[in-house]
């Protein structure tokens, strides 16, 4: 998967530092930044490009927003870390302010996403020995194929994609995995009466933007409650108005049990996670039992609510909604052969691509770059297209010329 483009020796440097020094862990695009503002990046050789990933969905307030920058340069300035031993000033001020924002009784705060999914796994299980008097250690959760939750073991032990699974082995064990979009498997699978939850994306992101069915929500909402099972939603990426409500499952008003947040949680400038729950289930965790010394931090309080304060005031998951609906019908009027599938929800997008070439997405990528364009290919054949939510629709406008122009020279 060489480039065919030749990098700028500028470039090229930061590009042989990471090779050499850094694991091999991620396959980036050869594209070395360094600024941004809202929806721009500008790499080392000054090149402006838009942003169409948004850190996979971590800066949907729009790069260094003057907002959440002040909160945390103010708090930076003033208290960074008490760790959980002691009180800070901060904390109970946000805990009151995202429990009443999403309408909760009470928040865990997390670093990483995968930091709170392994939280909600760990509440679900004390919930279902605790409260619903599941047999010890015959907690089951049930989950769905396809899924990305995140990269820990526990985590990639119910995952179905074997490029995150391959000699990782042996695995967590108490995950069944479903079909997605399926409520006729989660109906058969919730009989079992050892599964304490249900955990799903309700978008399938890194799956390439899977959109399940219209009903898809309320029927699982009343599945878990049919059965006593709690419904997890997993809300890291699409979330906080991504996807043109504040939460993917506010589009049929269903309220989840455990709600799970991450990335736009602080706007791309601290990694900020947090689990949401009410009190029956969040208080089966005592004093000693989780906790993480980040989780919490004041410089984290204060830059959550300034980013969550942002996404209301600015009114983002209006925009959202309004410029995914011309992205996606700007797009389906370009009639391009290579484009098989135009999905997703707001401006949380993705196109299949159709051609001969294995690489075509990767080879796509490519062009959008020289083309001023930031993209990432997502399982080989498919591109998501995901800008920060302050895009304006003139922005969106040049963008679809720029991934027409692109698609011509595929
Ligand atoms: C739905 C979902 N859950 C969890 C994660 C993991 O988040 P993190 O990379 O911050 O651990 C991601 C990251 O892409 C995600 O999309």
């Amino acid at each position: 998967m060489q480039s065919t483009i030749q990098a700028s020796a500028n470039t090229q440097y930061f590009l042989d530092l990471e090779d050499r020094y850094g694991a091999h862990n991620y396959h980036p695009l050869p594209v070395v930044m360094k600024k941004a503002k809202g929806v721009h990046f500008w790499d080392v050789d000054d090149k402006q490009y838009y942003d169409f990933l948004s850190g996979y969905s971590a800066v949907n307030q729009g790069h260094c927003h003057p907002v959440i920058l002040d909160a945390l340069l103010q708090q930076a300035q003033t208290l960074t870390l008490t760790s959980r031993a002691f009180y800070n000033d901060q904390l109970g001020e946000y805990e009151k302010f995202i429990t009443s924002y999403f309408g909760y009784d009470k928040v865990l705060p997390m670093n990483t996403g995968v930091e709170a999914v392994e939280t909600a796994l760990k509440l679900s299980r004390k919930w279902g020995y605790e409260v619903k008097g599941i047999e010890a250690d015959r907690a089951k959760i049930v989950v769905c194929s396809s899924n990305f939750h995140g990269r820990t073991l526990g985590v990639i032990s119910y995952s179905t994609d074997p490029t995150a699974t391959k000699n990782y082995g042996p695995f967590l064990a108490g995950f069944e995995v479903i079909p997605f979009n399926d409520l006729v498997a989660l109906e058969k699978a919730l009989q079992d009466k050892n599964v304490a939850a249900f955990l799903f994306e309700p978008i399938q992101g890194e799956a390439g933007v899977v959109v399940p069915d219209d009903g898809y929500y309320t029927g699982v909402r009343a599945l878990c409650s049919q059965h006593n099972v709690l419904m997890v939603a997993d809300e890291i990426q699409s979330g906080l108005c991504r996807t043109g409500t504040m939460l993917a499952v506010d589009i049929e008003n269903v309220r989840p049990d455990i709600v799970i947040l991450g990335k736009a949680l602080s706007g791309g400038v601290l990694p900020i996670s947090a689990v949401l729950a009410d009190d029956t289930i969040m208080l089966t965790i005592k004093p000693g039992e989780h906790g993480s010394t980040y989780g919490g931090n004041p410089l984290a309080c204060k830059v959550a609510v300034a980013a969550l304060m942002v996404l209301k005031e600015e009114n983002m998951a209006a925009n959202a909604e309004a410029m995914g609906k011309i992205f996606r019908s700007e797009l389906e009027k370009l009639n391009s052969p290579h484009i098989k599938t135009i999905r997703g929800r707001g401006l949380l997008n993705a196109i299949v691509i159709r051609h001969e070439n294995p690489e075509a997405a990767w080879e796509l990528c490519l062009q959008l770059k020289e083309n001023g364009l930031l993209a990432k290919p997502t399982h080989g054949d498919k591109i998501r297209f995901a800008p920060p939510l302050v895009i304006t629709e003139e922005q969106i406008m040049d963008c679809v010329g720029i991934i027409a122009k692109s698609l011509e020279n595929l």
